[in-house]
């Protein structure tokens, strides 16, 4: 690995649980709780190498579509999970931001994502943004409203970025999705304008450090020009 290229915003769809569990004939909520053992392994992999910012899609917008059960088990094992490792968090230097609508996530979650945001939020070390009840229209669509709300009549590129859930966040300089599949889901449309992007097969619950750090080899091989030549 080359220190010195090592992207400071790596991204990450983190899907193929459902299909994990399938293929061991579990339940689908064992396939999530698989993928919170991975989001574990993938924040210290991530920390090890020097990466700023890890963004991870914990829930998208799309999701409430799915069975209640299979939500509310989501929404448990996210508030077990923050439960358990926010004091871990605070140890470890790790910030944590929350990207998505508070609407209509439950007050429980609520209470349990801005506790960990306030118990961390004067770490200096990687800073895990979960994207959590997210959509990236939306959020370009809420960063519009704000704008409009001011009264200004025309926006600026730089106006919209400084109206996300973030501005602060740098644009991810690579996207992973696990699973096989190679779409963006409606994830930082907004950001990824120049991002590179990683594809694997890998299903989320078996992604690892080793997986992490092919993901960051390739993006120190690809050419990155910015339109330019
Ligand atoms: C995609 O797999 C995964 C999700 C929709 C949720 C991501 C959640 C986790 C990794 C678990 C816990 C997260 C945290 C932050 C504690 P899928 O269900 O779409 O899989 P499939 O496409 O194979 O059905």
């Amino acid at each position: 690995m080359q220190q010195n290229k090592i992207p400071q915003h790596v991204a990450i769809i983190m899907d193929g649980n459902g299909r994990w569990a399938k293929q061991k004939h579990l339940p689908r909520l064992a396939g999530h709780n698989a993928g919170a053992r991975a989001v574990e392994r993938t924040l210290k992999a991530a920390q090890k190498a020097g990466v700023k910012f890890l963004t991870l899609y914990a829930f998208s917008t799309e999701n409430w579509s799915r069975p209640k059960e299979e939500i509310d088990g989501l929404m448990k094992l996210l508030c077990q999970t923050l439960e358990k490792y926010t004091k871990d968090a605070v140890k470890n230097n790790i910030r944590l931001w929350i990207s998505g609508e508070r609407e209509p996530l439950s007050p429980a979650v609520l209470q349990q994502t801005d506790q960990a945001v306030k118990a961390t939020s004067q770490n200096t070390g990687l800073t895990l943004n979960l994207a959590l009840n997210y959509g990236a229209q939306q959020e370009i669509v809420h960063a519009v409203n704000a704008l409009v709300a001011t009264g200004k009549k025309s926006f600026s590129p730089q106006d919209i970025q400084a109206h996300l859930y973030h501005p602060d966040l740098p644009n991810p300089e690579l996207i992973i999705r696990t699973s096989g599949e190679e779409r963006l889901s409606n994830f930082l449309l907004w950001q990824a304008a120049y991002s590179e992007f990683y594809f694997t097969p890998v299903l989320w619950p078996d992604f690892d450090e080793a997986e992490f750090n092919k993901a960051l080899q390739s993006y120190q091989n690809r050419k990155r020009r910015f339109g330019g030549i």
